[in-house]
């Protein structure tokens, strides 16, 4: 469903350029839920951006949905959707009216495009409310008519910009059951970006982590957290045996990232409780005696740590303002033909 191969955008403003993404490669196929996970400015609206054919490359070509990005934009739009951060409908128009007007917009007539609207309304639990002003809809009602609005074509393929971001953990987690319905009732392959490592952990298949324009890490949510950063480890000894402890624990296999302060030994091993029999072992060989014993399993944070030394939840909750500024209609099908449109950069904020 994608295949992207050494995709580079880099901006250029005043004088100042910022390599946004800095040659990623992506491999999306069919049916799965991907998500790519990365801090305010990482590059994954860009990332995004140039794979629905809304901004030019620098660099690199890629295929989606079985067209060339380059030389078939108008194929490629026609095969996804596009679920922009932030959304943004027209606040005056009526829930109905809105999805009604998405359809025929995609080339449906208005027949068609009532009947799907009501399609998707009912799967979106919005049905109550078509005739409802957008404006007046709750945060959530709101991300789900983004979504509406996104599928109305019954694309194969839907990007998802930060789809939960803002949103409350009830209205985040309905949202969540909202998009693996998609998927596993349409079979629409999803790739969503977030900064929400709960979200990537729970919802994903896998997850490609990028920082600072480059993905640094990807594979299952499990894969991740058993390969990146492993178990952490926390064994208590006296005081005066730190030292022997540590070189017993530095000859274990797989042990990294050890540090030690009196009476105590951290470190991480890809599985805790494997690694700590042969340990213990090892302890009373030498006479030693471990005191107490403790096996953290990691968390997606301390993937993103141990990549970045940087932790991601610093940027959970953050601000959610959108890089490239627009009220985008929420689809790939705004008026920009593939052209580059570096007309936000006034809006645009450095993160
Ligand atoms: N039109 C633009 N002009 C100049 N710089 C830009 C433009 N769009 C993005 N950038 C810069 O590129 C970098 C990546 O931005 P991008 O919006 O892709 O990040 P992001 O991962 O989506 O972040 P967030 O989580 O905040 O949405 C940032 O430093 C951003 O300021
Ligand atoms: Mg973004």
């Amino acid at each position: 469903m994608i295949k992207a191969r050494g995709l580079q955008r880099r901006f250029t403003s005043r004088g100042r350029t910022v390599e946004a993404v800095k040659g990623v490669d992506i491999d999306v196929t069919e049916g799965e839920l991907v998500g790519f996970l990365g801090p305010n400015g990482a590059g994954k609206t860009t990332t995004l951006r140039m794979l629905t054919t809304l901004l030019t490359p620098t660099a690199g070509e890629a295929r989606v949905a079985g067209c060339d990005l380059r030389a078939d934009p108008v194929g490629v739009r026609r095969r996804i959707g596009y679920v922009a951060q932030g959304g943004g409908t027209g606040p005056e128009c009526k829930v109905a009216e809105e999805i009604e007007l998405q359809g025929r917009l995609y080339g449906l007539g208005k027949a068609d495009a009532i009947a799907r609207g009501k399609e998707l309304t009912e799967q979106l639990d919005l049905s109550g409310l078509d005739q409802r002003l957008t404006k007046t809809l709750s945060g959530g009602q709101r991300r789900r008519l983004d979504i509406a609005l996104g599928l109305i074509h019954s694309p194969k393929l839907v990007f998802f910009d930060e789809p939960t971001t803002g949103l409350d953990p009830q209205s985040r987690a309905n949202l969540w059951e909202h998009i693996r319905t998609l998927r596993s009732e349409q079979g629409v392959t999803l790739f969503l970006t977030t900064h929400y490592l709960e979200e990537a952990d729970t919802l994903c298949d896998r997850i490609l982590v990028i920082d600072g324009g480059e993905i640094v890490a990807e594979g299952t949510p499990d894969a991740l957290k058993a390969r990146v950063s492993g178990d952490g480890v926390v064994l208590g000894v006296d005081e005066d045996v730190t030292t022997r402890a540590a070189e017993i624990v530095g000859r274990a296999d797989g042990a990294h990232d050890l540090v030690t302060t009196p009476g105590e030994v951290r470190f991480r091993v890809p599985r805790g409780d494997t690694a700590l029999p042969a340990l213990l072992r090892a302890f009373d060989a030498e006479g030693l005696t471990m005191q107490s014993m403790q096996v953290q399993r990691p968390t997606l944070d301390d993937v993103f740590l141990t990549l970045t030394g940087r932790s991601l939840r610093d940027s959970d909750g953050g601000d959610t303002d959108t890089a490239d500024g627009t009220a985008a209609n929420g689809t790939a099908a705004d008026d920009n033909d593939g052209n580059d449109s570096d007309r936000n950069e006034e809006t645009t904020r450095v993160a």
